[in-house]
């Protein structure tokens, strides 16, 4: 039986929803991570301190008793965003980083920003005061074929962005392609990535052999093989510029399984499991700390967790739920289409 023991992992990409969803996913990240990143695009999105501070209060009355979470929350960048209000969420340590939704990018985004211009000021005034800008880094343009919507966002928007504004920090969320891995590792600073646990796993082949499979789709949409391959090959590099980000997108069965379904993969239950899985047939154990406790901490200018977590692998396989029920409705579980035999104990 192997043993491995790990600062207590973060998650620098997470979606919560509201309500009954979030009372019944909250559980899920909180017995293992000890803080995440939480996404702001609710239903009205959280736009203002005010909103990221409401919403903070309902996260932390949702966590089962007894458990330590802290929810790092974010603020959704629209055209009208006050930098002032941003500025005042930073100052009082409640605010981590902005969102940037290119407008009609995913789930609930159509109140993201279509003209960079106008959202100029509020990224000026996140370089000076050192907040980190999280970036959905896809094009909406309806000629840029889905697959390409990551490489053209780079070359089109935010290479330039960049080149604009060198002093902000950005993190290049849900990198997806071996593009966005060269991008980041050829930028001299202010430029790290977070890559989530299923786009290790599955490549597109996942979504549409056999049939149309709702659970493997989410956005960015998984690419071939070998992106998929180089995001492996920098998760389980060590490189501090690559770190957790699982975007569990947690959306009930009905909408997903439906005419028009929800982009989004349910990944938190057994995200540890699989990145155990993932590192080990990489021979990467020794750096699934990097990738899930330090790395990010660093980026983030946190300091890493005190307390630690223990995973034992197992002769059998684990089991997990294949199903979160919600008071909304079922929560499909991701399915890695591998047993599972990492298990976190402690
Ligand atoms: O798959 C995704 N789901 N990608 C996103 O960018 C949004 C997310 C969601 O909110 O469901
Ligand atoms: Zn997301």
């Amino acid at each position: 039986m192997k043993m491995l023991t790990l600062r207590r992992p973060d998650d620098w990409h997470l979606h919560l929803r509201d309500g009954d969803v979030l009372q019944a996913v909250i559980g899920d990240t909180s017995r293992h991570f000890a803080r995440a990143i939480i996404m702001p695009n609710l239903v009205p999105p959280v736009v203002t301190t005010s909103d990221a501070r409401a919403y903070r209060e309902r996260i932390l009355a949702a966590l089962p008793a007894g458990d330590r979470f802290e929810p790092l929350m974010t603020l959704y960048l629209t055209e009208n965003t006050d930098p002032d209000d941003v500025e005042e969420g930073k100052r009082s340590g409640l605010i981590s980083a902005v969102k940037l939704y290119p407008a009609g990018a995913t789930t609930n985004s159509h109140g993201g920003v279509r003209d960079f211009n106008k959202a100029m000021p509020v990224l000026e005034r996140m370089a000076k005061i050192g907040l980190p800008l999280c970036v959905h880094g896809e094009v909406t343009t309806p000629e840029v074929d889905i697959f390409d919507r990551e490489a053209v966002f780079i070359e089109t928007v935010l290479d330039p962005l960049r080149q604009r504004l060198p002093e902000l920090k950005v993190t290049m969320e849900h990198v997806t392609t071996a593009d966005g891995i060269d991008y980041i590792k050829s930028s001299k600073g202010n430029l790290a990535g977070s890559i989530t646990t299923h786009h290790l796993i599955i490549n597109r082949n996942a979504i549409l052999v056999g049939g149309i499979r709702p659970h493997y789709y989410c956005l960015p949409v998984a690419k071939r093989e070998n992106h998929r391959l180089a995001l492996r090959a920098a998760a389980t590099s060590g490189d501090a510029r690559f770190f957790l980000g699982t975007d569990s997108a947690p959306h009930v069965d009905p909408l997903k399984e439906c005419g028009c379904g929800c982009a989004g993969i349910y990944t938190s239950v057994n995200t540890m499991s699989c990145l155990a899985h993932v590192f080990e047939d990489d021979n990467a154990l020794d750096r699934l700390e990097a990738f899930t406790s330090l790395n990010g901490p660093a980026w983030y200018d946190l300091k890493p967790n005190e307390e630690k977590i223990t995973l034992e692998k197992r002769d059998e396989p684990v089991t997990f739920p294949a199903k979160r029920d919600s008071g909304a409705g079922p929560i499909t579980v991701f399915d890695p289409m591998f047993p599972l035999h990492w298990q976190v104990i402690d």
